[in-house]
């Protein structure tokens, strides 16, 4: 398997930006309604043939199963995708769902989602489409639990890095080999910050860095803004037992300074 990881292209915001302008104004009010177009469930249907036949998600597969192997895994039993955005308005969301539509037909996984922007009309169709809506806000702090042979994959597509600190925070140790994250790009978030701002939002990502395995995704998707900056990281646990053994013992939950408009926090 490749471990080289090419720091990757501009990305376009302004779609991702609007998708934020929507779920900074409707956070954590999924019951709120919404215009949808009624031909949206077909027009999704058509929209995952369209991905599952891309050069893209040929070379996910790829990795994916690259990645199974070294982690002595069998296939994924469950996907938990945060942070997709509203699917019915914007274009990069309805792509990202049509792939995670795609990879539950094709590991027979259980899905679970959970976006505070959703409004109550997106939230019906996901279930009509058999996914698990989360119902509270777990500000990304699902424990994976070990299965057998099987492995959970992680699916936060251009969400923000406290998310993904989040989620590292709730599964900090010996854990993360159990899970596979398809995220925004480690090493490029770590790169493109200072180390304080870093250290104070994604702490637990910079202190993982050197014993994660960060898979390059090459985006070679039509519309460059869906799938750009998402790679594919892993933990083996050869990795993981490089760490000192002390490294795993400070765990303090994480607390975020600033309001960013990318993470929405629970009601507290
Ligand atoms: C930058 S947008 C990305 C949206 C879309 N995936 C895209 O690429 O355009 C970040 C998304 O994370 C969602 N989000 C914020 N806080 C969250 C939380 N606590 N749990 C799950 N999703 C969250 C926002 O509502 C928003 O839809």
């Amino acid at each position: 398997m490749s471990n080289n990881f090419v720091l990757v292209s501009r990305r376009r915001k302004h779609d991702r930006r609007r998708n934020l302008k929507k779920s900074t104004t409707t956070q954590g009010t999924s019951t709120q309604d919404c215009e949808i177009d009624p031909g949206l469930v077909c027009t999704l249907n058509k929209t995952l043939i369209e991905v599952r036949d891309t050069s893209f998600t040929k070379f996910l597969l790829n990795r994916l199963t690259e990645s199974l192997t070294v982690l002595n895994c069998d296939g994924i039993c469950e996907i938990i995708c945060y942070g997709l955005g509203r699917f019915s308005q914007y274009r990069s969301s309805k792509y990202q769902l049509a792939l995670l539509l795609y990879l539950k037909e094709r590991y027979d996984a259980r899905v679970y989602v959970y976006d505070p922007a959703f409004c109550s009309k997106e939230t019906q169709i996901l279930r009509t489409l058999h996914l698990e809506i989360v119902e509270t806000n777990e500000e990304g702090k699902r424990i994976v639990k070990t299965q057998r042979d099987k492995t959970t994959l992680v699916y936060m597509p251009h969400c923000s890095r406290q998310l993904t600190n989040n989620f590292l925070y709730a599964n900090w140790g010996s854990g993360l080999s159990n899970c596979i994250l398809l995220t925004n790009s480690f090493s490029k978030i770590v790169d493109s910050c200072l180390h304080r701002d870093i250290a104070n939002t994604a702490g637990y990502i910079l202190r993982i860095q050197p014993y994660v395995t960060e898979i390059q995704l090459e985006n070679s998707f039509v519309y460059e803004e869906v799938f750009n900056d998402l790679n594919v990281h892993i933990f083996t646990k050869e990795d993981l037992l490089k760490a000192p053994s002390d490294f795993w013992n400070f765990r303090e939950e994480p607390r975020y300074l600033t309001d960013e408009v990318e993470f929405v926090a629970a009601a507290r």
